[in-house]
């Protein structure tokens, strides 16, 4: 497999998909040690000065059908989550779906792209930015995100960090072959996710209702069960706590 490293860049999610127009196989990676146009999700901005953090993008070319793609993103989410727990040494949550955090607050988000030709998905591009050595966060930002060091008071070497990431996606991502969804790794989801037996609020662009996480399907879907009882699965909602 190849990885591509620019030194500066303008998002390593752009260089993934122009990558993969050129025909650049399955597993195609690329990282940056800085992003001058890096983005969260939402059309937010993701702050990626050099030196610090870890910005990567993985190129996937699967064979599955497209409404099977979104699991993929929570696959990445437990790979980073199990690769920065046994790295670092610190307690990882997962916010679902796909935001990492450490004490509360967000080390890791991660965004996922698709190319989508009728019935088949052409590409995947699924990229994150890991907050490693950054020591300070604009006031703003600091009472929802942290870094690594920030919370282990160490530096750590980001290239083995990442190498640790890609090895636990590419297992992962075995077992996720194996059924094309969660069933194989949904315990090992739930270990980590914040949310189970949390009030969660949920942004659903059928309207907004309140209610109590329970876990997730085999599809990742949230399972929620209302205050008026019964179990709802929130699929496109973004959920707050
Ligand atoms: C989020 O909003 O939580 C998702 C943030 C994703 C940031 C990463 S950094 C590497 C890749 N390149 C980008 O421009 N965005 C993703």
């Amino acid at each position: 497999n190849t990885l591509y490293f620019y030194e500066e860049t303008g998002s390593t999610n752009i260089d993934a998909k122009r990558l993969a127009e050129e025909g650049a196989p399955h597993g195609t990676v690329a990282v940056a040690d800085k992003q001058n146009a890096g983005r969260g999700r939402r059309g937010r901005v993701w702050q990626s000065p050099a030196g610090k953090d870890i910005y990567f993008t993985l190129l996937l070319r699967p064979d599955f059908a497209p409404d099977k793609a979104s699991g993929l993103t929570l696959v990445m989410a437990l790979s980073v989550a199990q690769a920065v727990e046994a790295f670092c040494g610190l307690t990882v949550g997962i916010k679902w779906p796909n935001d990492i955090v450490v004490n509360g607050k967000k080390i890791c988000g991660i965004l996922t792209e698709m190319n989508v030709e009728p019935g088949y998905i052409q590409y995947v591009v699924i990229g994150a930015g890991i907050n490693v050595n950054l020591e300070q966060f604009p006031e703003e930002i600091s009472k929802t995100a942290t870094s690594l060091f920030l919370e282990s008071r160490t530096q750590w070497p980001r290239a083995e960090l990442l190498q640790n990431v890609l090895k636990r996606f590419e297992y992962n991502y075995e077992v996720f072959l194996q059924t094309k969804d969660l069933t194989g790794i949904r315990t090992e989801y739930m270990k980590h996710l914040v949310n189970v037996d949390k009030q969660v609020r949920v942004l659903d662009p059928e309207g907004e209702f309140e209610g109590i996480a329970r876990g997730i399907d085999s599809s990742g879907e949230l399972l929620v069960e209302k205050e008026s009882g019964g179990i709802v699965k929130v699929y496109a909602g973004e959920v707050s706590v």
